[in-house]
């Protein structure tokens, strides 16, 4: 196995077969642009198989996901994508940078899901994007950009309804998608409490609700039993 890609949170290999890929799942943790480092233990493992289980019942709803089979405790086998530039991030409650930004309220019900697109570029910090910015840097087509936005609502609403029925609300979270060999538009990357806002539906208190990697980001402490909870709420809820 050759190494092809080495990210801030997983490992991309070759496999004999050259439309399949391996992903590594790492234990370790970055935030803002990996100027804070750190390691979540067992994460690896917790994120490969949250990501596996969401990736199956968002496969069972009809999206199509670069997910083949997980083939161990912290990797999975997936399909070979020519990975779009642009992170889909979805947006149900203000949060983050949106907050940040613009002055809303932290926990503001947004009226509707709000979706946006950063360009995937480390060395410019990941930006905001217009529409008219990502055609121009022909990021995507317009078509592209169409279904971008119509997969990424889909995604949304079958993981709030999802979440929900764990007693965990989806806050916001971001999603990578890719093409593969027959030019098909599916989804890639993950989703785990790195890549999502979660929050504890049986918490009203606003630091201990928080399930997600922003416990590392913030330094809100227990981290690792954070995602210990989401892992167990997602499998038992699918087992
Ligand atoms: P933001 O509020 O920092 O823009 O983040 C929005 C969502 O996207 C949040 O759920 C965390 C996720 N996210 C990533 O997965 N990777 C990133 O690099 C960033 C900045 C955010
Ligand atoms: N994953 C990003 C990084 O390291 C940012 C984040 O998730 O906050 O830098």
């Amino acid at each position: 196995m050759e190494k092809l890609y080495e990210g801030k949170a997983k490992i991309l290999y070759s496999t004999e077969n050259p439309e399949v890929l391996l992903t590594h799942f790492k234990d370790d943790a970055t935030a803002f642009n990996a100027q804070k480092r750190g390691t979540i233990l067992e994460k690896g493992k917790m994120n490969c198989q949250i990501t596996v289980a969401l990736f199956q019942w968002l496969e069972s709803k009809g999206i199509p996901t670069h997910l083949i089979e997980q083939s161990g405790d912290d990797q999975i086998l997936v399909k070979r994508v020519k990975i779009i530039p642009i992170e889909v991030v979805v947006r149900n409650i203000a949060a983050g940078s949106l907050c940040r930004q613009t002055g809303l309220e932290e926990g503001y019900e947004l009226p509707y899901p709000l979706v946006e697109y950063y360009f995937k570029n480390d060395e410019l910090g990941d930006p905001l994007l217009t529409r008219d910015r990502l055609l121009i840097l022909d990021l995507a087509s317009e078509e592209q950009l169409e279904q971008l936005q119509s997969l990424a609502l889909k995604i949304n609403q079958n993981l709030q309804e999802f979440f929900a029925s764990c007693q965990i609300t989806l806050v916001d979270f971001k999603l990578e998608f890719g093409i593969d060999h027959q030019g098909q538009m599916i989804l890639a990357d993950e989703i785990s409490p790195d890549t999502c806002r979660l929050w504890d539906q049986t918490e009203t208190d606003p630091q201990k609700r928080v399930m997600d990697k922003d416990r590392f980001r913030r330094d809100l402490g227990k981290v690792e039993t954070a995602y210990q909870q989401v892992h167990k709420r997602v499998l038992e809820r699918l087992a």
